[in-house]
């Protein structure tokens, strides 16, 4: 396996690198300011081992990455039954950050999409702002294996710009979606999105979710089994927003994908992935991540679903 492994990613790799389709997301301005050509990948298997190419260990935001991280955290806090009456399962079609809610249920369609993530957000457990967001950093540092930090500057500039998030913040408000401060909770999802991540981290945190929510290296049980299958169901369905459908036609995983620039994908019982490069599609989901992606599965014939 680790000879093959190694020798595949290092050939996609080299395949994809030449890719130079699509632009840096803009709309935070800080994330205008990474080196656009950045490549990395990264796979980790269930038994700890990490295979990795390239840019593997340059810090990036995760930004939506974190989404099914905080929503696993709000099931395990609130339960699937209360964190159900709040958020949908299902595929919304509809960009990440549509300003929308079910018109039947009048609930975040999905936990993937800006309205559930700022909800899961909102019902992270903890007396504080300052202490649910040092709940959700710690948390997601024990999937990584180690401390994760926070990224002040990306913080500053979504927080300075991010006008639409408050927008679904005051929306959920309004529908009593989230019966707390509406910007508190937009805060805390701007903080989640700014935690920094490598490539390397990012394939341990997938593989966490591949090992039934057991890191593979600390043999931390960051995760309930019963929790990890919900997780990874709505990011088969719903974690490339718009483009889930060819997503799960082509590459057949779940996944979720980050205007950072990352995009990670689980093999249940098997494998994390863990791409990062920068360019964006249209979707906001990367370039040479999706296209890499495809390759992987096709050639490791990964298609699970
Ligand atoms: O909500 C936002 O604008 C960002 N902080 C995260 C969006 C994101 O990563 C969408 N994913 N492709």
């Amino acid at each position: 396996m680790s000879t093959v492994v190694g020798a595949l990613i290092e050939k996609i790799f080299s395949e994809t690198c030449s890719n130079r389709d699509g632009e840096l997301a803009d709309y935070i301005p800080e994330l205008a300011a990474v080196a656009p050509d950045s490549f990395g990948i990264c796979i980790a298997t269930v038994d700890g081992y990490v295979y990795e190419v390239g840019d593997a260990r340059l810090p990036f935001t995760i930004q939506s990455i974190s989404k099914p991280f905080t929503y696993a955290l709000a099931l395990a806090d609130r339960g699937a039954e209360a964190v159900g009456e709040k958020i949908d399962v299902e595929p919304s079609g509809e960009p990440f950050n549509e300003i929308s809610l079910d018109p039947t249920t009048e609930r975040p369609r999905n936990p993937m999409i800006n309205a559930g993530a700022i909800t899961a957000a909102s019902l992270v457990a903890g007396p504080d702002v300052e202490s649910r967001f040092e709940r959700i950093r710690g948390t997601y540092s024990r999937y990584a294996g180690r401390e994760l930090t926070f990224n002040e500057a990306v913080y500053a500039s979504e927080s300075h710009t991010g006008h639409r998030n408050r927008a679904i913040g005051h929306m959920l408000r309004s529908f009593d979606i989230i019966t707390g401060d509406p910007d508190e909770a937009v805060d805390l999802y701007f903080r989640q999105c700014s935690i920094d991540v490598t490539c390397r981290d990012l394939s341990l945190m997938a593989a966490t979710m591949a090992n039934n929510g057991v890191n593979p290296v600390t043999q931390d049980t960051v995760l309930a089994p019963v929790l990890v299958e919900r997780v990874l169901s709505v990011m088969s369905t719903c974690g490339m927003y718009d483009g889930a459908g060819k997503w799960l036609y082509e590459v057949g995983l779940p996944a979720k994908s980050g205007v950072g620039g990352g995009i990670v994908a689980v093999l249940p019982g098997q494998i994390g992935i863990a791409i990062y490069s920068p360019r964006l599609d249209a979707h906001g989901n990367s370039v040479r991540g999706v296209e890499a992606c495809r390759a992987l599965s096709t050639e490791l014939e990964l298609h699970f679903l």
